[in-house]
């Protein structure tokens, strides 16, 4: 018996002219010329054209009755096309198959959408998954994340890396967000967590002397959704016994330059740059800066300290305040809508206004600035901003002033955004080349204000610099952590650190966390026992596979690199996940629900 299907039909070139061949696939679109009818067929290769021909009565007549989407096995001669119908965007466009049979292997409803329509909601798309993922675009990047988890597993494997498997069901890991819990039926009122990462398990694997692990696995994690987020993700996960943070970081450079290189032969710079957590904050406003933007902020906080203008002095000499200057290259041409659609983004990151200088003519002093604060400023302030932002005629300067934070998220994504806007482009203010970053030596803790406490900026686990270790509890805002975040044009790929493997340091880190011993060894007694039995100096990262892949196919959304995501409100459009269950499971969980519960739409 002949085989279903002799070749792929997006793979039949002019090399196979003559031959009978058999494809199977879907119709992509059918064209009736009345004399002729066109088919083109459609795998996961690409698409062949078909040519059915009325001579064949039979064969025509099911040719007419085919639709978009129905499932076909074809067999014919691969035909030359002639003249000049060839079609050069395809790989099989120079011949076409010259039907001798049609078989329709299942027919199809009419589709809700034509499958190359680009402008398809997401709605529309995750409903209709399927039909969706029969899309190239599609097709590409969930087979560009094969090839990615391919060469990551090559690597390491080489390496001397082993995949080892953690569990799903667990204890909550302390990675910061919320946590999905599982009940259990068999112990009543106790519930599972769904790890946040394996982080806890990897540490063990080291003190159980499998020295190179890593494991390509699902993460979950309940928090506020965006596009570079989903509850669950994968992590490549990696941790490694005796090696030194500069080692820990080479090793993993290398492996991503690797995977960029063997899949999409892009060479990243090698070696990639390296900026501390602090600088990034200074110059950026950011701990993962896209540096394809070419702009920085200028920080003019000790400046403003002593001027009478109020919005500037305020934020100057407020605790925890910072004025900056962003200095925009030919910014001098924008229009006044313009700048007033920029102070309404920056508003979104809570900031109270945009003040703003046009520098016209540097030569003529206060003179030569335009704008409705130079008279609120003095003419030596002026001089020294337009001498510290390095402004030339023509530029622009923008001015945020606020607390840290509201500045450097409100400043930071300006910066962003004018960057990559059509002016960015043409000012040159845009570097369109692939952009890594390490950002080093992130604090240890941050300070919670609601709370009045400090927080671990990484996760308590996390090594302090050497010498800091007594400055844990006398002096926590100033540790610095053994801790390294990959960055790539502006999204955080991956993270991680040394950890910490003594007992003694651990202690202090948990009191300066004021975590009680009983607490710690409530929440992660089995970590602190497996320390005291000669744990070995450690530390790893983990990768966030789907912002890698999302990145390297130019996607807009982490979603269209997964084949089956969740919506922004955590819902999976396909299954109508999460739903509601019968009272009867409930009640084998032990689970009464609350009346007031709103209900999820
Ligand atoms: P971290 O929490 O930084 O570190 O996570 C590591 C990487 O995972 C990716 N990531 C996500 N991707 C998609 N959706 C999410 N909700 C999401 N959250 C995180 C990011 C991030 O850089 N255990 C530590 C690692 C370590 O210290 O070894 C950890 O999980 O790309
Ligand atoms: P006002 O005195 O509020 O009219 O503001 C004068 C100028 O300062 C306007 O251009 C505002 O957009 C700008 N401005 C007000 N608050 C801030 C702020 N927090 N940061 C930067 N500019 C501001």
């Amino acid at each position: 018996m002949s085989s279903m299907r002799t070749n792929y039909c997006g793979l039949v070139t002019e090399e196979l002219l003559g031959q009978t061949v058999s494809l199977c696939g879907w119709v992509h679109r059918r064209r009736d010329h009345g004399s002729l009818i066109f088919i083109d067929l459609r795998d996961r290769e690409g698409l062949v054209q078909v040519v059915c021909n009325p001579e064949q009565a039979e064969m025509f007549k099911v040719a007419e009755a085919v639709r978009n989407e129905y499932c076909l096995r074809v067999t014919g001669v691969v035909t030359a096309r002639i003249g000049n119908t060839a079609n050069s965007n395809l790989k099989s466009g120079k011949i076409e198959i010259v039907a001798s049979a049609v078989e329709v292997l299942n027919a199809s409803v009419p589709v809700p959408f034509q499958l190359d329509d680009d402008n398809l909601s997401e709605t529309t798309r995750l409903t209709h998954r399927v039909l969706d993922l029969r899309r190239p675009q599609m097709q590409n990047n969930l087979r560009l994340r094969y090839k990615v988890t391919m060469e990551v597993r090559k690597y390491l494997d080489n390496l001397g890396f082993i995949d080892i498997e953690t569990p799903m069901l667990t204890k909550s890991t302390p990675e910061g967000a919320r946590d999905y819990l599982v009940p259990s039926r068999v112990n009543a009122g106790s519930f599972f967590a769904l790890p946040q990462s394996p982080q806890l398990f990897k540490q063990l694997l080291m003190v159980a002397n499998f020295d190179r692990y890593y494991q390509i696995t699902k993460c979950f994690r309940d928090e506020d959704l965006r596009a570079d987020r989903q509850p669950e993700f994968t992590q490549i996960d990696c941790e490694t016994s005796f090696l030194t943070e500069q080692e820990i970081r080479d090793l993993f450079e290398d492996m991503i330059r690797i995977v960029f290189k063997n899949t999409l032969d892009i060479d990243l710079p090698n070696p990639f740059p390296v900026m501390d957590f602090a600088t990034a904050m200074g110059l950026y406003g950011s701990d993962k800066p896209d540096m394809r933007v070419k702009m920085e902020f200028t920080d003019l906080t000790e400046l403003m300290k002593s001027v009478e203008f109020k919005v500037f002095n305020g934020a100057a000499n407020m605790k925890g305040g910072r004025v900056v200057a962003l200095r925009v290259p030919q910014g001098g041409s924008m229009a006044r809508s313009e700048i007033d659609a920029y102070t309404q983004f920056v508003a979104i990151y809570g900031a109270k206004g945009l003040a703003y200088i046009k520098v016209n003519k540097k030569a003529d002093g206060a003179e030569g600035l335009q704008s409705p604060i130079v008279k609120f400023l003095p003419p030596e302030v002026l001089a020294a901003i337009v001498e510290q932002t390095g402004a030339e005629d023509g530029d622009l300067i923008f001015f945020g002033a606020d607390k840290e934070k509201v500045v450097n998220d409100a400043i930071g994504a300006l910066r962003v955004k004018i960057g990559h806007s059509d002016f960015g482009k043409k000012a040159g203010l845009f570097d369109d080349v692939w952009k890594p970053l390490w950002v080093v030596d992130f604090p240890m803790f941050d300070y919670d204000e609601e709370a009045d406490r400090w927080t671990a900026t990484h996760h308590p686990f996390t090594a302090p610099k050497d010498g800091h270790e007594d400055m844990l509890e006398t002096n926590p805002g100033a540790c610095i952590a053994k801790a390294y975040d990959m960055v790539l044009n502006g999204w955080e790929l991956g993270g991680g650190s040394i950890r910490i493997h003594r007992e003694e340091v651990q202690s202090k880190v948990f009191r300066a966390l004021k975590i009680d011993a009983e607490e710690a060894q409530l929440k992660f007694g089995f970590l602190l026992d497996a320390l005291q039995y000669g744990a070995p100096p450690h530390g790893g990262l983990a990768f966030g596979l789907d912002r890698i892949v999302t990145m390297m196919t130019g996607s807009d959304s982490i979603r269209d690199v997964i084949a089956f995501p969740k919506t922004q409100r955590a819902q999976c459009l396909l299954t109508n996940a999460p739903s509601e269950v019968d009272e009867k499971q409930l009640r084998e969980l032990h689970i009464r629900l609350r009346n007031a519960e709103p209900k999820i739409v």
